[in-house]
């Protein structure tokens, strides 16, 4: 039986992407960049699906009717852009809490992308897959690549220029992420509905639309610096916006929990203790991940440790891109 295998880690966002242009190509209203991480992905396996409809299963568990008809719609725009016969059958694996917050699902389609492209033989670089993953959800794109990448976005981007990239980081900034997990429950609303709310409602959009390309550019200009605290500093203002349009939308969402904010709290403490070593920044839901540099990982696991808030922690370097594999799930 022809199957095709793919891995791909998740990544977190250090500057973040908030707000769709286009609903079925999913290009990104603004560009973003983040760290991908290692030994935290989803395992991918397309295979043909032997009946007349595509069929998909997370962990080993049939898919709800919601993920089916996300897996569905992203299949079908593959067809469209790249002609191929029957339907797939979609088995996945993954190391990380589904629907979290925690990029479950920009680990899931930077694998399915790498492995759609095995079993069709499209033969995608990069960057063509990049974009194709982005069709499945934004922030895919950026887990094809490996360590720090960047994913153009804009009010007016298309298609063919919406695409991910590596950064070459300096040497200096050494950096890792330390995720703190508050919930591992599946978010009330998705991120895709959130971004449509907010773009639509939110009198701040605007505004977090038009400072991006600016945070954008000089996060990527400090990350050939080397310099942690301006990254750092960036990062957080960058959370902070994002979260803004949310609360400011109609009606408010808001995803962080009362253990988020003191998690945060605990970051500020390690700041005034030990200067600038660590950062927060969260996505859509209520985990924090603090970027700090590789020595001081001990000192944020021991600290989020006395301070009893969370007892899931977890600590990941930067990790590799998206990869071909020639095992198979069954
Ligand atoms: O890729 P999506 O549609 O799950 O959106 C992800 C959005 C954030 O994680 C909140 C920010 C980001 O840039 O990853």
């Amino acid at each position: 039986m022809k199957r095709a295998t793919a891995y791909a880690n998740a990544n977190i966002a250090l500057i973040k992407y908030w707000g769709k242009n286009d609903s079925k190509l999913n290009t990104p209203a603004v560009s973003s960049l983040s760290m991908t991480l290692s030994d935290l992905g989803t395992l991918v396996t397309v295979s043909a699906s032997g009946s007349c409809a595509h069929s998909s299963s997370i962990d080993g568990r049939p898919c709800t009717s919601d993920e089916m008809l996300r897996v569905v719609s992203y299949l079908e725009q593959v067809r469209q852009l790249f002609p191929y016969e029957g339907f797939l059958q979609i088995l996945s694996k993954s190391s990380i809490p589904y629907a979290a917050g925690l990029a479950s699902s920009a680990s899931y389609f930077a694998a399915l992308s790498v492995a759609i492209n095995d079993y069709l033989d499209l033969r995608l670089d990069g960057r063509e897959l990049s974009k194709i993953a982005r069709i499945g959800s934004g922030s895919a794109a950026r887990s094809v690549f490996g360590g720090l990448v960047g994913l153009y976005g804009g009010l007016s981007i298309t298609h063919d220029e919406s695409y991910a990239f590596p950064i070459v980081a300096n040497d200096k900034l050494d950096l890792s992420m330390v995720l703190a997990i508050v919930s591992n429950g599946p978010k009330a609303i998705s991120s895709r509905v959130a971004m449509n709310a907010t773009k639509s409602t939110s009198p701040f959009f605007a505004a977090f639309v038009q400072a991006q390309e600016r945070d954008f550019k000089e996060a990527i200009a400090v990350i050939r610096e080397g310099s942690f605290e301006r990254l750092g500093v960036l990062m957080e203002h960058s959370t902070l916006k994002m979260h803004a349009t949310m609360w400011t939308a109609r009606p408010a969402i808001n995803y962080w929990l009362p253990t988020t904010l003191a998690v945060m709290d605990l970051v500020y403490e390690m700041r005034k203790a030990f200067g600038p070593v660590a950062y927060f920044t969260m996505d859509a839901g209520p985990n924090v991940k603090i970027l700090c540099q590789s020595e001081h990982v001990g000192m944020v696991i021991d600290k989020l440790r006395e301070s009893t808030l969370v007892s899931d922690i977890r600590s990941c370097p930067p990790g590799s891109g998206a990869q071909s594999l020639s095992g198979h799930l069954s």
